[in-house]
């Protein structure tokens, strides 16, 4: 393999340098920046209407802004906006909370939750919120001892070691400490980010589904939105304001800073700022890479996801006891379902495959003869040998991972199998117990007939377009066996000892009754289980370990090109893709044209929930309640009066900021800091902006914040909640 190494210790601190002086200019609000470096754009950010400093978005030495956001549930962002811990997020990060504590008898979902005061908020086991401490450039750190002409491996040992050992120092100056080192620009640089985890997040409020998932899938990923999606938590701390275990002597969590909520609202041309955690992009990806994503992965995922969902669908509108049991995850396999069909045309428009080829070649031109020459060729030779096994693996995970029984069943044996293997009594309680609580998750919400029907659709599927070289044995084997994916089905479903619950106990206690021994050959016998572990074990084997090979063969040609396309474009202003790290995108209210003869005004009204309102339809039917406040225009305080003069209440707005994944529930701030809305999706037309950002048709979407205010006071009865909140005058 070919290898340019030129990464010397005094050359690391020399590209440090190179990546962190501010670059001249960037695409029109494109980016996702480092709060600590953000002094490098608060000049663009100032000139463009931002009227704080850079030490009030992110300080070790103040509170600043920073010390107001968390990541929330390790996967979306949330801002705290009372003196008490109380928290904002969207309703769809929320979602699983809200559904856990949800039964026919109390649904939440379909009710809404309002805790009315502090001894109803409902504990959350297992939900975290990770403020960040401080963030530090530790490129040379981690670098410490490597030497030009060390393999990649080396390398890889290196860094670890030394990332290990940053993190685990960080960890020991306080309590609640969780330390990473993560790696920016493909291991050109490297950051430490220590966060201080809080586990004791209580739910306090949720509007019903119907109106905080107004529009359901229909409208996700849309404008015109009206999706009142937020919902509301509070973290609490022990008497000494810090982290620890849920208890009932916990107290609320007094920040260190908290939003001020502005009643202002914007207009189009606004200054609009983000402050959230992007999970992940990939903005520098060789034409190559793309085609892939949008010629091959995102219609065979689309495809698959399709035959679920219409599965899915049918069971659910027939049952309002499977609907609730599949609303969690119908809403996670729907969501990027459609994700990837924008993503996939935005591309295409874009004509990003040929823009990048283009762009490839005059790269090429310029390395001839350097470092860098011939990268792209060794990249897209690397791609294409990947090729096969990354289609294997997204199949693997839109295929047999799909299938809920056998992924539950294998993960269950392993618990037990854990539970038989260890010698302390404690700990195989321990695993007992866990894959007890694994069982009644899973059975609670678990409908059999969505799953078998899966099933068949999918390993009609798998057979079809995974080539028989690729195909696990296992997989060949059963299927010549059965004859076909219904017969197979009938026959896994009807003697896995998993497909009845009561079946399963009686099993496991009689293997578990010598509690020194559990006997499991029982359940590793079982179909269920032989499905899960067998396709678990050709995927761990043929193919991960093939795309990790390829993979990092791919990342480490990408440090390089990463560094040359620095130099090459020595105007453009770099950021580094997402990584589910804090990041800054700054913007302004505008509207977009979709296509020819349309245009679409950057906010939405109350007017257009009227609009969309229709009780025979079930992602649009909304509360009665809102009904009669519409009639009588009983709005409260939360009102703007709208082009034609017309007194209404505002209830989302779209805006340029370069969000991702992740960035849901993020706070949207105004050019003094305040906070005026809550981020919660992007527009379908523009979702390629993980990959490529077109600053004519990538918009996110938020939630302004009047409309959260005008629910909870006017639809909830809640107002105790706003009292604690803090407003600009
Ligand atoms: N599209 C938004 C995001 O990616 C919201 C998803 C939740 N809403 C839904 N209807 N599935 O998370
Ligand atoms: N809805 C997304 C999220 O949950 C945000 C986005 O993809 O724009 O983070």
């Amino acid at each position: 393999m070919m290898r340019t190494v030129f990464f010397k210790k005094a050359l690391a601190v020399a590209a440090s340098a190179i990546l962190a002086s501010a670059f001249l200019t960037v695409k029109a609000d494109e980016g996702m920046w480092l709060p600590s470096l953000i002094s490098q754009r608060i000049g663009d950010m100032q000139a463009k209407g931002f009227r704080l400093s850079a030490e009030d978005i992110y300080s070790i030495n103040q509170a600043s802004l920073k010390d107001a956001v968390v990541l929330f549930g390790g996967g979306c962002t949330g801002e705290l906006i009372s003196s008490e811990g109380l928290l904002l997020t969207n309703h769809h990060c929320g979602y699983a909370q809200i559904q856990k504590h949800s039964s026919v008898e109390h649904d939440y979902l379909k009710d809404g939750f309002w805790a009315m005061d502090r001894s109803e908020e409902l504990p959350n086991p297992g939900l975290e919120v990770w403020f960040l401490d401080r963030m530090e450039d530790v490129t040379g750190a981690v670098l410490d001892g490597y030497e030009p002409g060390m393999t990649e491996q080396q390398r890889d040992s290196v860094v670890r070691t030394n990332s290990e050992a940053i993190a685990g120092k960080a960890e020991k100056d306080g309590t609640g400490l969780r330390a990473d080192v993560e790696s920016l620009y493909y291991g050109n640089q490297y950051f430490l980010f220590v966060y201080r985890v809080f586990k004791d997040v209580r739910l306090v409020g949720a509007p019903p589904s119907s109106i905080g998932k107004f529009g359901g899938d229909t409208d996700n990923w849309m404008w015109p939105r009206h999706t009142g999606d937020f919902s509301i938590f509070r973290i609490y701390a022990d008497k000494d304001n810090n982290p620890a275990e849920y208890s009932e002597n916990n107290v609320p969590y007094i920040p260190k800073k908290y939003f001020k909520i502005s009643l202002e609202g914007v207009s189009e041309g606004d200054f609009t700022f983000i402050y959230g955690f992007p999970g992940r992009t990939q903005e520098y990806i060789v034409s190559e890479a793309v085609r892939y994503i949008s010629e091959i992965s995102d219609p065979h995922k689309i495809a698959l996801r399709t035959l679920r969902l219409d599965i899915q669908d049918r069971y659910m509108s027939a049952s309002q006891t499977v609907r609730i049991q599949y609303s969690s995850k119908n809403a996670a396999v729907s969501n990027s379902w459609k994700k990837w069909q924008g993503e996939m045309r935005g591309i295409r428009k874009m004509n990003t495959v040929e823009t990048k080829k283009e762009n490839e070649r005059l790269f090429e031109e310029w390395a001839a003869g350097s470092e860098y020459s011939g990268i792209v060729g060794r990249l897209d030779s690397l791609y294409r040998l990947m090729e096969p096994y990354a289609f294997a693996a997204d199949y693997y995970n839109e295929t047999a991972r799909a299938i809920e029984l056998t992924s539950f069943a294998a993960e269950y044996a392993r618990r037990l199998e854990k539970a038989a293997g260890v010698s302390s009594p404690d700990e195989a309680t321990q695993a007992r117990e866990s894959a007890k609580r694994l069982a009644a998750a899973f059975y609670k919400d678990y409908y059999m007939p969505i799953d078998k029907e899966s099933f068949i659709a999918l390993m009609d599927m798998f057979d079809r377009n995974i080539p028989s070289g690729f195909k696990p044995e296992y997989f060949t084997e059963s299927m010549g066996r059965y004859g076909s994916a219904e017969a197979w089905a009938d026959s896994l479903f009807g003697n896995s000892v998993f497909s009845d619950s009561s079946a399963l106990t009686k099993t496991v206690a009689a293997a578990c009754a010598d509690e020194v021994g559990t006997d499991i050959t029982l359940l590793t016998d079982d179909p269920a289980v032989e499905f899960g572990n067998e396709f678990r074990k050709w995927y761990m084997e043929g193919i991960r370990s093939v795309v990790q090979r390829l993979g990092s063969e791919i990342t480490l040609l990408y440090r390089d090109y990463m560094k040359g396309h620095m130099e090459f474009n020595k105007d453009r202003a770099f950021y580094p893709d997402a990584n589910l790290t804090l990041r800054v995108a700054y913007g302004s209210v505008q509207g977009y044209s979709p296509g020819d003869g349309t245009y679409y005004l950057p906010m939405s009204t109350i007017e257009g929930i009227m609009q969309k309102d229709n009780p025979d339809i079930f992602d649009y039917n909304i509360p009665q309640r809102l009904r009669d406040i519409y009639a009588e225009k009983d709005y409260g305080e939360w009102t703007v009066t709208d082009a034609s003069g017309r007194l209404t209440v505002p209830v989302c707005f779209i805006a340029t900021n370069h969000t991702s994944g992740g960035n849901s529930g993020s706070p949207v701030i105004n050019a003094d800091g305040d906070l005026i809305g809550i981020n919660f999706d992007r527009v379908w037309e523009g979702t390629m902006s993980d990959i490529v950002f077109d600053p004519d048709l990538c918009r996110n979407i938020s939630l302004d914040i009047r409309y959260v205010l005008f629910i909870i006071d006017k639809v909830a009865g809640a107002g105790h909640l706003i009292d604690e909140m803090t407003f600009t005058d």
